[in-house]
């Protein structure tokens, strides 16, 4: 099949890309002319493992980028919108872009004589295809949804950092339609016929929320164990082997329990601000989602008193290793490493700073820190060395008798911990 998918970030692209593998053809959109010909180079804008050699290997084959959407709405039969739909100030999204999209893309159906399928793929609050993408798309082309176009609104799940992994094995694809649309559903189910996975069937609504309620389900969890492990910090035990015994709980299951300096990323912060924004104008005050944000903001300060139980907030060389959201991304939005270093500035230390991939981001934020090439260095340089994402190179260094305070957890239960070894939470 032709494919447009417009909005090339994590989702976009990589959804793109895992098109591209299925051997459909695909053109990718985007303003950003940088980020087209990086494409077209077939070079990622964005650190994703797996995705510079996939776009190797489609580009120039069936999978191209180009900042014309008339074009490609034009040339194609199926378009995946996935704009990002980022947080307003008061946790509301804003959906500046989604709907300027959705009035090009109107624009283009009124001279397109064949059927057009519009997936929605950008997070967004229950409402909001029916209420804002719909009416406007049939406002610009004249056309009416269900009998000249289709809609539908299937949220992705992917994380970054495993994201091509997660789109092309996913637990579920969920599909949601407007008034049973058979031919929408029939055209998108083709496209993922041979996944392996249950394809869930919902209206439009549900599916738009099923997205919230498994991000804020996650980043609940996340602050439950976090919660748990500040007790069972206080208490000398360690809550990673207690993680693991609930783990084992086939009804609460091993994942997401990892405590740590909380959660990050462009999606648990933005999806609980949201929901929490929403219910609030409902009338509904969501005391559970409000906690989960307050434990998660206060976590990455745990690693700052842990300092100071060590009296190593004064006059010191402290080392930073990691400054991402998490391992294997270069994403620093929402990032807890950056609220410990924001803390660690307003202290009498001085600060060295590694991290395998977004150096270049965090020097656009904080100029004047001492960045190293390498986490080695970073060591050498400090007296003691926090570990703020998890990347396995930092389990090889050689940290002498420094002091470690691990806020990720990434020497595990294993034995190859550094001699002074402290974890946040075990
Ligand atoms: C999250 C969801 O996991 C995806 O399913 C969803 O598609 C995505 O948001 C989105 O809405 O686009 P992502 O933000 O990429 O994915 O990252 P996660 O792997 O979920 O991690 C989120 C944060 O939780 C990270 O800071 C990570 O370090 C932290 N985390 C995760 C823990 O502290 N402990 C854990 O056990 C797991």
């Amino acid at each position: 099949m032709n494919i447009s998918v417009i909005g090339v970030g994590y989702v976009g692209l990589v959804t793109a890309a895992m098109l591209a593998k299925l051997n459909h053809n695909v053109i990718c959109i985007d303003i950003n002319k940088e980020k087209v010909d990086k494409i077209n180079n077939k070079e990622s804008p964005l650190y994703e493992p797996g995705l510079n050699e996939l776009l190797q290997e489609v580009v120039g084959k069936n999978l191209k980028a180009s900042t014309d959407l008339k074009d490609a709405i034009l040339n194609t039969e199926i378009s995946f919108i996935s704009v990002d739909t980022p947080s307003r100030k008061e946790g509301e999204i804003y959906t500046y872009s989604l709907k300027k999209v959705s009035e090009q893309i109107g624009n283009v159906l009124k001279e397109k004589k064949d059927y057009h399928l519009i997936v929605l793929k950008s997070t967004v609050i229950p409402g909001t295809t029916e209420d804002i993408v719909i009416p406007i798309v049939e406002e610009n082309s004249g056309k009416k949804v269900i009998k000249d176009f289709g809609i539908i609104m299937s949220p992705e799940f992917l994380r970054e950092g495993s994201a091509l992994q997660d789109s092309l094995n996913p637990d579920r694809i969920v599909i949601g339609v407007k008034d049973n649309d058979k031919k929408s559903l029939e055209i998108l189910k083709s496209i993922y016929k041979n996944f392996n996975c249950p394809i869930l069937e919902t209206n439009l609504e549900e599916a738009e929320m099923i997205k919230y309620a498994s991000n804020t389900f996650l980043a609940t969890k996340l602050s439950f164990i976090n919660e748990i492990g500040n007790i069972c910090k206080k208490l000398s035990v360690n809550t990673n082997t207690v993680a693991k015994g609930m783990g084992l709980d086939k009804r609460i299951g091993p994942h997401f329990l990892k405590a740590g300096i909380g959660f990050g990323g462009s999606c648990f912060p933005k999806d609980l601000n949201a929901l929490i924004y929403k219910a609030t104008e409902l009338g509904f005050n969501p005391r559970l989602l409000r906690a989960t944000l307050e434990v998660n903001k206060e976590q990455p300060f745990r690693i700052i008193e842990l300092m100071d139980k060590h009296n190593t907030l004064k006059n010191k060389k402290v080392g930073i290793l990691g400054l991402t959201f998490k391992g294997e991304t270069d994403d620093i939005r929402e990032s807890s490493a950056l609220e410990v270093i924001k803390a660690l500035l307003l202290e009498d230390v001085e600060l060295f700073i590694h991290d395998p991939v977004a150096m270049h981001k965090v020097k656009t934020i904080f100029p004047h820190l001492n960045y190293k090439d390498k986490a080695q260095e970073v060591v050498d340089s400090s007296d003691l060395v926090l570990i703020l994402s998890e990347w396995p190179e930092f389990t090889k260094l050689d940290y002498k008798d420094k002091l470690v305070i691990d806020g990720k957890n990434v020497f595990g239960n294993g034995d190859k911990k550094p001699k002074n070894y402290e974890g946040i939470c075990w």
